[in-house]
């Protein structure tokens, strides 16, 4: 008998009819997220489960007798509970490497964005308020030749790292667990200690997975190390910075401006103090949502979970269920 498969959100027809080869399925295609009774209901069943961010604990495991593995259409996997599923001999993967690029590129776009205040003057337009051209109220600042640093050098960071260097001349830091020598020789980047990094550069782009050893990461006192005319980006996970701090920052000019794809609380509540601030580009958590990515991901998603439903060695095996 095939292996039975949920999945909480919709697919590409192509990945459909690759897991209709190996397993039987059951989809979640509504908008909404599903909700937890519903989903219980449905995993109660379920030898797989395919989602993008659903928090897997041993909640959720003691409802679903019969899994075996967690697939998670994502790179970063801190919505896993790694303890209670290795108790319960389930196994989680991820889809690190395919998204690489367009994560860089959209790194790229919050500190364009940020610093020539993209959607900012987009709105100034749409108010009626564009009197004059060249009014300084309209002025940013240069991302190209300008100091960039890097916190969290994996593949992501060096691709942001390529684009930085050899199209906009930037001089990038890094700031990783470990020393990348390679990408130092390859991209002429520089290792720095954190405090150095931040008060060094123009730009600094947080890329960390979140661990128990990023959480809380950037706090007052990171932030009260870079310049006040500097540009903080993260695209790792709300958790790894101290938002309440970061506001406080942005607020007071203590820096220049931010630009967040991810969040503490996600979606943003709609009463939330970030958006009352105008120094801040928010992005719905969209690191690697192109078409073509997130298609390719969904397919690496299915290829990981039907290998384990097989017994075979999955691609993607979270690395911390490795023996
Ligand atoms: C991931 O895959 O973990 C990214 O945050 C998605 O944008």
């Amino acid at each position: 008998m095939k292996p039975h498969v949920f999945i909480d959100r919709t697919i590409p027809d192509e990945v459909k009819t690759y897991l209709i080869e190996h397993c039987t399925l059951d989809l979640w295609e509504e908008e909404d997220t599903i909700p937890r009774d519903q989903l219980y209901k449905r995993l109660n069943t379920a030898d797989g489960y395919i989602t993008s961010g659903r928090r897997i604990d041993a909640a959720l495991l003691a409802e679903a007798p019969k899994l075996k593995g967690v697939s998670t259409i994502t790179v970063g996997y801190n919505h896993f509970d790694i303890e209670a599923m290795k108790e319960r001999g389930v196994l989680g993967t991820h889809t690190p490497e395919v998204l690489d690029e367009t994560v860089a590129d959209l790194v790229f776009s919050l500190m364009l964005g940020s610093a020539r205040r993209v959607a900012e003057l987009d709105q100034y337009i749409r108010a009626g308020q564009w009197k004059r051209s060249d009014g300084e109220n309209l002025y940013g600042v240069d991302v190209h030749h300008a100091k960039l640093g890097i916190i969290g050098m994996g593949r992501i960071g060096e691709s942001v790292a390529r684009r930085a260097i050899f199209g906009f001349e930037m001089e990038v830091q890094y700031h990783n667990r470990s020393r990348k020598i390679e990408a130092e020789q390859k991209y002429g980047v520089t290792y720095a200690e954190l405090d150095e990094l931040l008060a060094h550069n123009d730009f600094v782009v947080m890329l960390t997975p979140l661990t128990d050893a990023t959480k809380g990461m950037i706090g007052k006192r990171e932030l009260g190390l870079m310049k006040s005319s500097a540009i903080f980006i993260n695209v790792s996970r709300g958790a790894t910075i101290d938002e309440a701090a970061l506001i406080d920052a942005l607020r007071e000019g203590s820096i220049g401006g931010a630009g967040l794809d991810v969040f503490l609380q996600e979606p943003l509540p709609k009463d939330h103090p970030l958006l009352a601030l105008p120094n801040v580009l928010l992005l719905p958590h969209i690191g690697s949502a192109t078409v073509k990515t997130r298609d390719e991901m969904a397919m690496v998603a299915a290829r990981n979970l039907v290998a384990v439903l097989q017994g075979k060695q999955p691609r993607y095996l979270v690395p911390e269920f490795a023996i």
